[in-house]
């Protein structure tokens, strides 16, 4: 079974989607605890509601924000008695240091064992709301993309993607309202075939970005 701890910094809905599959058995795997960065989040009560040990961790004091390597060693701390395989982020909103990375970095695959959800196709519509940022952009198709978390902002081998279609009459509230649907589904079935180990990295030699290739026959190249 696999062991994961999810991060996660707003309302929580990618991450009630994760403990539901989990618990119709629809995703082989257990969530040790949730990290939660953000006062206010909505992801805390889905944690309570579910059992699931919760971190509230903020980001910043009423007096300063933490430096991103105090942060993250606060929350290095939190989770050092804590034994899990992944860190699934599921609208986790700060950006990971590249140490922080490294440390969960899998020697043997290439790859960290952090895995991100986020609402555009990348390399398009990287950053912050991704949604309004194709919709203000007048794209006609948007999607969410799963990938491996690598240094930079939304880098890291692509695991997989689906496509949105942006309708003429749709508002931010009903494009995200769509987009999410796809997320939940999409990161349910994308982390059940990670956390299976059938896959490999492909085109880190050549290609500007690998992926990941999934299959038993590509089961560690
Ligand atoms: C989701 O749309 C997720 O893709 C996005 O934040 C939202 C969280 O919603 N993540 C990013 O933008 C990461 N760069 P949720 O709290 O309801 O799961």
């Amino acid at each position: 079974m696999t062991s994961i701890v999810v991060f996660a910094s707003g309302v929580g809905s990618n991450f009630r989607a994760i403990c539901e599959a989990i618990r119709e058995k629809k995703l082989a795997a257990r969530v040790e605890a949730l990290v939660c960065n953000l006062p206010g989040a909505g992801a805390p009560s889905v944690a309570k509601e579910f059992g699931i040990r919760c971190f509230e961790i903020p980001e910043r004091t009423p007096d300063r924000k933490w430096l991103r390597a105090e942060h993250e060693g606060l929350i290095l701390g939190a989770l050092s008695e804590i034994r899990f395989d992944w860190i699934v982020l599921a609208g986790y909103m700060r950006l990971l240091s590249s140490g922080f990375v490294k440390r969960f970095t899998d020697a043997e695959r290439g790859c960290a064992r952090i895995v991100n959800i986020h609402p555009s196709l990348l390399p398009a519509f990287s950053g912050v709301a991704g949604y309004a940022q194709a919709l203000h952009y007048g794209a006609k198709v948007t999607g969410v993309t799963v990938h491996l978390v690598g240094d930079g902002l939304d880098d890291g081998p692509i695991v997989a993607q689906r496509a949105i279609e942006i309708r003429d009459d749709d508002t931010i509230e009903t494009l995200m309202e769509r987009g999410l649907a796809v997320e939940h589904g999409l990161y349910v079935e994308t982390l059940g075939k990670l956390f299976a180990g059938a896959w490999r990295i492909e085109g880190a030699e050549h290609a500007r970005r690998p992926r990941i290739v999934f299959g038993a026959e590509v089961a560690r190249g």
